[in-house]
C-alpha cells in the first residue's frame, strides 16, 4: 500500500485511465445529479436566467419608487438554493449597498439563518418590491402589482423546495390572502407546489422581541421540510 493506503495497482490503472482520457482531449468528466440533470447545468441555467431578468430591471420606471433610490435591489444568494426568504422592500442600508436585507434586521435574519446550520450563500434572499419606499412605508397595491411579477419570477426560475415569507407584506403577495401574519405563520402552505411558511419580519423581532420564540419554531419547521425526503 502506498499513497495514503490506496492499492499501488489502482493507482496506476487511474493515472493510466487519466492520462488516456487527457490524451483524447477529455478533461472534465460529467456526473449526473439526483433527477439525472448535472447540477452545474442547473445551476449555470438558473444564474443566467436570474441576470436576465435583472438585465430587465435595470433603469427601471415601472412605478414610483424608482424616484427616490440609489441602487435597485434585486436580491442575492445562491440560484440554485433550496431555501428562498421573501421580504417586503428595501430599507436605507439595501438602497446604499443594493443587496436585500444587510441592515439591522439583516443581520437578526443572517443570525436566523445559521441557527439552522445554513450559510447565507446556501440561500436566496429577495424582496416583493426592488427600490425603497420613501421613509421605510409599506409599499403601496399599484408598486407591488408593478414590481412583484419579478419577485414571482425569481420563485419560478429558483423552484426552490421551500419559500419563507418574512412579514404580511411578502406573506399577502404570494398567497393572496388578507388574514394577519400572526393567523398563518408557523404552517406550511402551498404556492405552486412549492412549500411555503409565512414567518415574522425580522424587523418585527426586533421590536417586539417576545416573538422570537415563536419565530424560532417556524425556522424549526423550515429545517424540518428542507431536511424531509423529495
Ligand atoms: N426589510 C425588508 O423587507 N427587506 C430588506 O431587504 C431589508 C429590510
Amino acid at each position: 500500500m502506498s499513497r495514503k493506503g490506496i492499492d499501488p495497482k489502482i493507482v496506476e490503472v487511474l493515472e493510466w485511465t487519466c492520462r488516456f482520457w487527457q490524451d483524447a482531449g477529455i478533461y472534465h468528466v460529467p456526473v449526473a445529479g439526483k433527477r439525472g440533470k448535472q447540477p452545474d447545468e442547473d445551476f449555470r441555467r438558473k444564474s443566467k436566467e436570474l441576470s436576465d431578468l435583472e438585465a430587465e430591471l435595470k433603469d427601471c420606471t415601472r412605478c414610483r419608487l424608482c424616484e427616490g433610490r440609489t441602487n435597485l435591489v434585486f436580491g442575492d444568494g445562491n440560484p440554485a438554493a433550496e431555501l428562498v426568504f421573501v421580504g417586503e422592500g428595501p430599507g436605507h442600508d439595501e438602497d446604499m449597498q443594493g443587496k436585500p436585507f444587510v441592515g439591522q434586521a439583516g443581520r437578526l435574519l443572517t443570525k436566523m439563518i445559521r441557527a439552522i446550520g445554513l450559510d447565507r450563500s446556501q440561500v436566496y434572499i429577495c424582496n416583493v418590491v426592488k427600490c425603497r419606499p420613501p421613509n421605510n412605508r409599506t409599499p403601496q397595491a399599484d408598486e407591488i402589482a408593478a414590481c412583484s411579477p419579478f419577485m414571482f419570477r425569481q420563485l419560478e426560475i429558483i423552484n426552490p423546495k421551500v419559500i419563507c415569507l418574512l412579514g404580511a407584506c411578502a406573506a399577502s403577495t404570494v398567497l393572496r390572502s388578507s388574514k394577519s401574519i400572526s393567523a398563518i405563520r408557523g404552517k406550511t402552505l402551498k404556492w405552486r407546489g412549492i412549500n411555503v411558511v409565512p414567518t415574522y419580519h425580522p424587523a418585527y423581532l426586533l421590536r417586539n422581541p417576545r416573538a422570537k420564540s415563536k419565530a424560532w419554531e417556524d425556522f424549526k419547521l423550515l429545517y424540518s421540510l428542507l431536511k424531509a425526503p423529495n
